[in-house]
């Protein structure tokens, strides 16, 4: 359960454990909807215990998210049992011909086909090994998963394809994982499956196979990872803990880099050379993280003057790639394990561009799969909710690009450790901000906008990105609709939608010539009696003056805008999800790491 309670972040639809009972070697289980603390409540009312043992934390992707789809998934003769991550994109045709043969389903998953059809495979093969090469011959899609038989009580089955799957090697124990950080503290002794491998594991045996049955040499590294237990420190929830630890946060993140500063491209697995001779760059990311690599589009192209261009993860399989030769993909991710990301990475490594992941887990797969790494220090982030990752990635993105214009002599050597002194202030106003305005947002503001069921949410140049992640953080923990533009966009449709009804909040930006614009475009709201809120810097009086309420922030250097305003912003939505009774830390569909396509 521990180890299980580790791999949450995955998803917390539902939860299931089965295992082998040691005294009759016959299949145990139980599942339960919901959170972790369910199934925990369920086997100690009914408990399982053995030897060999299954677990899962399910995201639902195929199925509704009740205990008849949660993992583990069995066979016609609850002789197989099954957990998997991924998607089994065929299962649809694989299930019509089970079902043509006399298999009967009892759920709506994509996983549950894998158990029938190595129930009908078994029965064909001499052995396991031969039935699963033919296995995975049927099978579509990305997938990891962990099989265990009555059959074979002291065995488990691991296939793997592009989802990530590891073996922790114990002493007369193994463990078997998602992510090595679900035995961290068990075992620093990891072997990773190669994708497209499969193994059968014994306490004391592991054997590695290529999907045509060829055997593949072992692996084993030693890897040091620890877990922590993080409390949430007197604050309520996880959410808002890691709101107050951003200051920290972006000072480590800012260190840390500093201290890398001459081994950077050697960490980035480039050369100076390299840095020398880019021309563009190109960031991907999914969500949050897409959001700093947009804001982190403006700090490319006006620090280090190369084109730098943007690119949604989820997307960019399907788009035609351009080969750029002096270019460099920045895969931006907090956790490094979302799937769109991963799979970005990997189509841009099959072209042989250098790939570098911008990552606040250092253990992640994308780490393990990039020519080099830039870790952010957020330290652990548990609420689903991304906050101090966000800041992190703007922090390092920032250094990132003072450090390129730095090697081409672009700015000098003082302006590069201005640039650091810069993001340390910003951190100091990020967190003053809060403070300034904790007390009127608790008693106030979060009830008022709590009545809200739409807003509008406006920013020009790089604080349009910062509305577009301003939205998603008010969707995703106050479940409140809000849809972003670049405020100059508001009279080509979207002005429509202004009444007594819609809340609209502006992102005003410290350029003068921006801030004018941005002014222009809420006096178009307030003639129609729009409701307006703006995030303005001090100074920008003829705004504060026209808004229904004006949140002041302290003038910082107009590329760091955004990154004063982050803490602000997240703590008003913070407040106004509480105010709804939201439950803010695990808000209701999501994963704190999606690990599907
Ligand atoms: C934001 O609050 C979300 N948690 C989500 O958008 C997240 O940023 C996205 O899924 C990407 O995750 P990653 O940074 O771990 O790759």
């Amino acid at each position: 359960m521990e180890g299980l309670s580790r791999l949450e972040y995955r998803g917390y639809d539902s939860a299931g454990f089965a295992c082998i009972h040691p005294e009759d070697n016959r299949l145990r289980y139980v599942k339960a909807e919901g959170k972790l603390h369910n199934l925990v409540a369920q086997l100690e009312l009914f408990p399982v215990d053995g030897f060999t043992g299954i677990g899962h934390t399910r995201w639902s992707t195929h199925g509704a998210s009740s205990v008849r789809n949660a993992h583990p998934h069995f066979d016609c003769e609850k002789a197989i049992s099954i957990v998997h991550n991924g998607i089994i994109e065929n299962h649809n045709e694989l299930k019509s011909r089970l079902l043509q043969t006399g298999h009967s389903f009892h759920s709506d998953t994509d996983t549950e086909i894998v158990a029938h059809l190595f129930e009908s495979l078994s029965k064909t093969h001499k052995t396991f090994k031969s039935a699963v090469v033919d296995l995975v011959s049927y099978l579509q899609g990305a997938y990891a998963f962990i099989a265990i038989m009555q059959d074979q009580p002291d065995m488990m089955v691991l296939v793997r394809k592009r989802s990530p799957l590891c073996i922790g090697i114990g002493d007369d124990e193994m463990f078997v994982a998602s992510d090595m950080l679900a035995f961290a503290g068990k075992t620093n002794k990891v072997l990773f499956l190669p994708d497209e491998s499969f193994s059968l594991v014994r306490k004391d045996m592991i054997e590695l196979y290529y999907f045509d049955g060829t055997s593949l040499p072992m692996q084993v590294q030693e890897v040091q990872v620890s877990w922590d237990t993080y409390e949430k420190q007197g604050h309520d929830h996880y959410m808002l803990k890691e709101i107050y630890e951003q200051k920290g946060a972006i000072h480590d993140t800012v260190d840390f880099l500093h201290t890398v500063h001459d081994r950077i491209w050697d960490n980035m697995g480039v050369t100076a050379q390299d840095i020398v001779q880019l021309n563009s760059i190109n960031l991907l990311g999914c969500g949050t993280s897409w959001h700093a690599g947009y804001i982190a589009q403006f700090f490319f192209e006006q620090i280090c003057m190369i084109p730098a261009r943007l690119h949604l993860a989820s997307e960019f399989r399907h788009m035609p790639l351009f080969a750029q030769s002096n270019s460099l993909y920045v895969a931006i991710s907090q956790s490094g394990e979302t799937a769109d990301t991963l799979e970005g990475i990997r189509l841009i490594k099959s072209m042989s561009f250098a790939t570098v992941a911008l990552t606040n887990v250092s253990s992640s797969t994308m780490v393990r799969e990039c020519d080099g790494f830039i870790l952010t220090q957020a330290g652990r982030e548990i609420a689903v909710a991304s906050t101090k990752s966000f800041s992190t990635q703007i922090a390092a993105l920032y250094w990132l690009a003072n450090r390129i214009a730095l090697e081409k002599k672009i700015i000098t050597s003082a302006q590069m450790e201005q640039a650091e002194e810069d993001l340390l202030v910003v951190a100091e106003i990020l967190e003053n901000c809060i403070e300034n305005y904790k007390m009127q947002i608790m008693q106030t503001y979060a009830k008022q906008y709590a009545q809200y069921s739409k807003m509008i949410f406006l920013g020009r140049h790089i604080s349009y990105p910062f509305a577009l992640e301003a939205a998603l953080k008010l969707k995703e923990i106050a479940y409140i609709f809000a849809t972003s533009y670049p405020a100059g966009e508001l009279k080509h449709g979207p002005l429509a939608l202004i009444d007594a009804d819609m809340m609209t909040f502006v992102f005003s930006h410290p350029d003068p010539i921006v801030y004018q614009k941005i002014v222009s475009n809420v006096q178009e709201i307030k003639a129609r009696d729009g409701k307006v809120t703006a995030f303005a810097f001090e100074d920008q009086q003829q705004l504060i003056d026209i808004v229904d309420v004006a949140f002041v922030i302290p003038r910082v250097k107009p590329l760091l805008g955004s990154l004063a305003m982050t803490g602000l912003m997240q703590f008003l939505f913070y407040a106004i999800a509480k105010e709804l009774d939201c439950p803010i830390d695990k808000p209701r569909n999501l994963a704190k790491s999606v690990t599907v396509e």
